[in-house]
């Protein structure tokens, strides 16, 4: 479905807790295999809620990136990045980690880190186009057996 142009404009801020709810059924829609569990959702909301940012278009969200900064602040990983499964393919992901990765730059991260199913092509392709290198290939069995993962990274310059 493409974007209703009679809607407001959409914008990018930090969640709210408010936004938990609609937050839980996104990640299940767009990881319906492996989404989040609930807990999981809430105590990341709890610990790094700043640094959980959504796409809202006045009526529901439609992505949402989460990116947390290890504690040297030297290396920020990016640990969920998802559009809602009827809006992928209009812009949405590459709009939500270009601003993520503006806000790292802004605080100095030299580089950002994510994982990704070597199969998950879109994803793959989004994150290569903005520069992110899997200079080790594969990692097998990364996330536990036959969960292989490229790890990829992109260093930010300022
Ligand atoms: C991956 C995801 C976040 C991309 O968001 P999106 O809004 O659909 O993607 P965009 O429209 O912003 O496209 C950005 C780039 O991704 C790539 N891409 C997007 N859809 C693609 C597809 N179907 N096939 C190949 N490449 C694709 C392209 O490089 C595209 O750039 P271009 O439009 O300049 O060609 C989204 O598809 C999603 O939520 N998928 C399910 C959850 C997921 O897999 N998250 C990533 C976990 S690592």
């Amino acid at each position: 479905m493409p974007l209703n142009p009679d809607r407001k404009p959409l914008c990018i801020r930090s969640a709210v807790e408010n936004d938990l709810p609609a937050l839980v059924s996104l990640d299940a829609e767009a990881f319906p295999k492996e989404p989040y569990p609930v807990f999981v959702l809430r105590q990341l909301y709890d610990i790094h809620g700043d640094r959980i940012l959504v796409l809202d278009d006045g009526e529901e969200l439609l992505g949402y990136i989460l990116f947390v900064n290890t504690s040297d602040g030297y290396v920020s990983w990016i640990m969920s990045l998802a559009v809602t499964p009827h809006q992928q393919g209009h812009g949405l992901g590459r709009r939500l980690l270009v601003e993520a990765l503006r806000r790292l730059r802004a605080e100095r991260v030299h580089q950002v880190r994510l994982t990704v199913d070597p199969t998950n092509a879109a994803a793959v392709m989004l994150y290569r186009s903005l520069g992110f290198s899997s200079e080790e290939g594969v990692q097998r069995d990364y996330f536990g057996p036959d969960e292989h993962r490229f790890l990829m990274t992109l260093t930010l310059r300022p």
